[in-house]
């Protein structure tokens, strides 16, 4: 018998515990050609603001040792252009689709929930107050468990989808932040965001990157994100969707033991652009050679041992 893999976060509805790590992905037809985007159990958008963002000042991405620096500063082509152009087409797929929204203030994240309560095809938010890129906004946000409250309080004021709130890792305490989330009404957590690094070229004697700093991720950053979920699993009651440096099933299930009910691939994606389904596949085996029934069996199990 085929172990069962559907997960509820917060709400939504995934028939399997793998999702795309915002920004990494696209809008999805991106990756089309190389998986069947009916197999992921939710597509996360790129990070999508009210008005078209340019982005950060290229470079705006370095390679570093098992990781990326990226600062892209969430370019995008705004809210009403995923509306009328990208959602369409995901709505040819059986997935729940999740927006990952950003603004330069508080009234912003509640007018871009507002407006996406409005349509059709939506099955919940993700709230990046956790963008190490941008002036306004992003980490301004996530750094302050109270200023993410608030964010969040707004957000949930303003719309009935699920909240996911997405969480960074450059702050003294991810547990402080993620208990005020949830005293504010978030109903999933996602963690983590990139941790702030920069590279300098020494031939030119300057930073690499455009904007100087830039978020890390890729397999550098695991053990400070499979850190962060065990830490918050034990003291926040909300269903936690673990990314950062996922490259194969083993490192997924790191994150589910540890407490994530659902993971999310990223930087992987670049490299190897069937990383989600091969994730997929490989949790599903390891369920079957140990013989658990539910992926549910599993989750947290780390902390029982
Ligand atoms: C190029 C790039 C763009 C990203 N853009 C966003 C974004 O728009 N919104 C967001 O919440 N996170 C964004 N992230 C962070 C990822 O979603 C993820 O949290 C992080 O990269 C850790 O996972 P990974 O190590 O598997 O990439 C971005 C990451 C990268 C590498």
């Amino acid at each position: 018998m085929k172990p069962k893999l559907a997960v509820n976060i917060g709400g939504i509805n995934m028939k399997n515990p793998v999702t795309t790590a915002s920004g990494t992905f696209g809008f999805g037809p991106e990756y089309a050609s190389y998986i069947d985007l009916n197999r992921l159990g939710a597509i996360v958008v790129k990070g999508t603001t009210l008005k078209p963002r340019q982005g950060n000042p290229t470079p705006r991405i370095v390679e570093t040792p098992a990781g990326i620096l990226n600062a892209i500063g969430l370019q995008n082509p705004g809210v009403d252009y995923f509306i009328e152009k990208a959602l369409p087409y995901l709505s040819n797929f059986d997935l729940p689709v999740i927006v990952n929204i950003s603004g330069d203030t508080v009234a912003d994240y509640a007018k871009l929930a507002a407006k996406l309560e409005q349509v059709e095809g939506v099955a919940g938010l993700e709230v990046n107050i956790s963008c190490p890129n941008v002036k306004k906004g992003g980490l301004q946000f996530g750094s302050d468990p109270e200023s993410a409250a608030e964010v969040v309080r707004a957000v949930k004021g303003s719309t009935n989808l699920p909240t996911i709130v997405k969480l960074s890792p450059n702050v003294t305490s991810i547990v402080k932040v993620a208990e005020k989330s949830a005293e504010a009404g978030a109903d999933a957590l996602s963690l983590i965001n990139t941790l702030l690094g920069m590279a300098i070229d020494v031939k030119r004697c300057r930073p690499v990157l455009g904007n100087v700093m830039g978020g890390l991720s890729g397999p550098a950053v695991r053990p400070v994100a499979v850190r962060a979920v065990w830490q918050v699993y034990k003291e926040v009651e909300l269903p936690i969707i673990g990314m950062g440096g996922i490259v194969t099933a083993e490192d997924a299930l790191e994150f589910i033991l540890a407490g994530a009910s659902a993971v999310a691939v990223g930087t992987a994606n670049f490299i190897n652009p069937r990383a989600t389904m091969e994730v997929l596949d490989g949790i599903e085996d390891y369920l079957i050679q140990y013989g658990y029934n539910d992926i549910k069996e599993i989750v947290g199990a780390a902390h029982r041992r």
